[in-house]
């Protein structure tokens, strides 16, 4: 195929795809409304600096994976490759941390250099939420039971699990870095080659490294849960009676760090077997230190981000999607004459004002009978409307059940109402 091509690891939603994306968010609308959280919109370009700041650093998104160029002015930009830095920034500009509690969420394209792969590519969808001013765990407990709640109405949630960990608060843990340096610097030799590299800048990292041999390595490494401050453990331990009390299922997973820099106490992943290598579809944790850090007033934070085409993917896997999602059409119309075509708008709208909303497809561009009721069995629709000029004239229309046996019908424009009811349209 020759001519323009989108872009590697980017996607266009094509119309056939697009009902199952309008669900999916639908339903993840409709639980986020029951937990009234009220929904942000962020820009998706932000200053280079807040992500650096706010990711951090070190982490592999921003050292190597982040969209960053300069605009006509010479500013250092960067499309954002998450959403939480951006949703924090701005709460803050606009005084929404300031004595108050937010429960907030957004969605969007995020943007991160990566080999792209099934479940993996450069443009993505994020479905995520933020609540800032809350420390105790009880708000790190709502947010996991909303996704359970999401992922049982969603029909995905025995094919997940929940990973949640504890990562303490910063002091604790850079105490435990330091010992956990002390001690790889003495088998660096044997550590893969990125564990090398990341021992002096982002050594947390290396308790996740995918590598055999440097899992095999941290046997022996100083434990977190030796160096882990009291506070931490006393959130964790109620995070855990609540999520109990609430029969939410999960495993306590040591080696779960994630992969950016701001989080504190709480962390969690939700990973599925179902999809190959890349398994988390949603992800989060707390980040007391994030609002400070980007200028705020010591303000706690927490919340999670899901990535919606995983999801998909998983919905497609497990078939559990409905399959009227993908009709589109209740009621075609078919129009064969010149008196029809000028009255075919007037029946059109009027059956569209019906209380019952038909979602009627007219056709357009003429044709044939044939090729029009060719037409009209390809949309889906359940009943065709077949409007000449007889019945124009006498505001009457033939109704035919496209799907069923129902016997085809003559009918006055202001019976249809009933008519449809019938159809359960
Ligand atoms: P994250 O773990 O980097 O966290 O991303 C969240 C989710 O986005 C992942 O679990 C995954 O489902 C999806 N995702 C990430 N990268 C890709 C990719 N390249 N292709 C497809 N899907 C992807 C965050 O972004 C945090 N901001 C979450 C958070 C919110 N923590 C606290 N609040």
């Amino acid at each position: 195929m020759s001519g323009l091509q989108s872009l590697r690891g980017m996607n266009d939603v094509l119309p056939s795809e697009s009902p199952l994306w309008q669900y999916l968010e639908s339903q993840v609308k409709s639980v986020l409304d029951q937990y009234s959280y009220r929904e942000m919109r962020m820009p998706i370009v932000e200053s280079t600096e807040l992500f650096a700041r706010g990711v951090g650093e070190h982490t592999d998104v921003v050292e190597k994976e982040m969209y960053t160029f300069l605009d006509r002015n010479e500013d250092s930009l960067t499309l954002r490759p998450e959403g939480t830095a951006g949703c924090v920034r701005a709460a803050l500009q606009h005084g929404l941390t300031h004595n108050q509690i937010q429960r907030l969420w957004y969605q969007g394209p995020m943007f991160r250099y990566e080999r792209p792969q099934k479940g993996r590519y450069r443009q993505f969808f994020q479905i995520g939420a933020e609540t800032f001013g809350i420390a105790s765990p009880d708000i790190d407990a709502e947010l996991i039971v909303m996704t359970h709640r999401l992922f049982k109405k969603l029909g995905i949630s025995d094919s997940l699990t929940l990973h949640l960990n504890t990562l303490g608060s910063s002091e604790a843990r850079a105490r435990y870095r330091k010992a956990l340096v002390d001690y790889l610097e003495g088998v660096k030799d044997k550590l893969d080659e990125d564990s090398q590299r990341r021992l002096y800048v982002n050594p947390m990292r290396i308790l996740d490294s995918k590598s055999k041999s440097t899992q095999a390595l941290l046997d022996g490494a100083p434990q977190f849960k030796d160096y882990i401050d009291e506070e931490s453990v006393e959130h964790f331990d109620q995070l855990r009676k609540l999520l109990d009390a609430a029969g939410v299922d999960y495993v306590v997973n040591p080696r779960l760090v994630r992969g950016l820099d701001y989080y504190t106490k709480t962390v969690f992943e939700w990973m599925t077997d179902a999809l190959g290598a890349q398994g988390t579809v949603c992800g989060g944790g707390r980040y007391d230190g994030l609002i400070p850090l980007l200028g705020g007033k010591p303000t706690p934070g927490s919340g999670f981000a899901m990535g919606v085409e995983r999801l998909l993917l998983l919905l497609e896997t497990l078939n559990v999607v409905p399959d009227s999602i993908y009709n589109t059409v209740d009621v075609f119309m078919v129009v064969a004459g010149e008196q029809a075509q000028l009255s075919a708008f007037e029946l059109a709208e009027s059956v569209r004002s019906l209380p019952s909303k038909p979602r009627l497809q007219m056709n357009c561009g003429g044709g044939s009978f044939k090729s029009q009721m060719k037409k009209a069995d390809k949309s889906g629709a359940q009943i065709a409307l077949i409007l000449g000029d007889d019945e124009a004239n006498q505001k009457i229309v033939q109704v035919k059940d496209l799907r069923g046996d129902m016997q085809q019908e003559t009918a006055a424009w202001s019976d249809l109402a009933e008519i449809f009811a019938k159809f359960s349209i």
